[in-house]
């Protein structure tokens, strides 16, 4: 399964590429606004940042950068994500999943301009994404588990959906809050999911592993030195 940095933090991405070898990254206006930064600062400084890394192409890294969520109208958006598409062969361009939403991504795609379907919440709304040849789907998770809805059976659903008809479109679990969610995707085959770094930094973790380490430290410290 691969990993993905959700962020438009340019030092979180160069950390989370360097030291964990991540596969991609995924941005949306509100990790824009919690950068600090305008969406212009962070869109010619990863274009910078891809260069220097020598990882240029949507296929070696994907990097998903949201259209103005105030277009509602298929045209806007195709327009939108022409001009955002045109600055960095590495951009994927994140739509809305609604029916305007569908029908620009559809004409991009045609047109070989490579989308990422947001905002997905259910499994019926995951079937036109795959059908219409988007290159990623992304369905929430943390959301609706906030709001108390179940989403093994969500997920497990899109999944057997895709097999089912062998879409090519591939699933990013998004919106993840801790590392169940990240085992959970990848027990169901997801093919990547999606995460700010504190919920990476605190997968990698477990009570025990601080606690096991400290009862061998104990043990080294108290051993026979030859
Ligand atoms: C996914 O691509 C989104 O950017 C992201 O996961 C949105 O959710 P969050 O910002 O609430 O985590």
């Amino acid at each position: 399964m691969k990993y993905f940095l959700d962020s438009a933090k340019i030092d979180e991405i160069d950390y989370a590429y360097k030291n964990y070898g991540i596969d991609g990254v995924t941005t949306n206006p509100k990790h824009v606004m919690l950068s600090g930064k305008p969406l212009s600062y962070f869109i010619n400084h990863i274009i910078e940042w891809v260069k220097e890394n020598n990882i240029e192409g949507y296929e070696t890294f994907p990097i998903s950068v949201e259209i103005d969520p105030f277009l509602d109208k298929a045209d806007d958006m195709y327009e939108a994500a022409k001009v955002i598409s045109a600055r960095c062969s590495n951009f994927v361009i994140k739509i809305p999943c609604t029916e305007q939403g569908i029908i620009a991504a559809r004409r991009l795609e045609l047109e070989g301009i490579r989308t990422n379907m947001t905002l997905v919440f259910s499994p019926s709304q995951a079937i036109m994404p795959a059908k219409i040849g988007c290159k990623f789907v992304s369905p929430f998770i943390g959301w609706k588990e906030n709001s108390g809805e179940d989403t093994i059976e969500y997920l497990e659903k899109i999944k057997v959906i895709y097999d089912n008809y062998d879409y090519k479109t591939e699933i990013i679990v998004a919106a993840l809050r801790n590392g169940k969610q990240i085992a959970d995707a990848a027990a169901l085959g997801c093919d990547i999911v999606t995460c700010g770094l504190a919920v990476y930094k605190a997968s990698f973790e477990h009570p025990f592993t601080t606690y096991g380490a400290g009862i061998f430290q104990d043990a080294w410290k108290n051993t026979k030195k030859d």
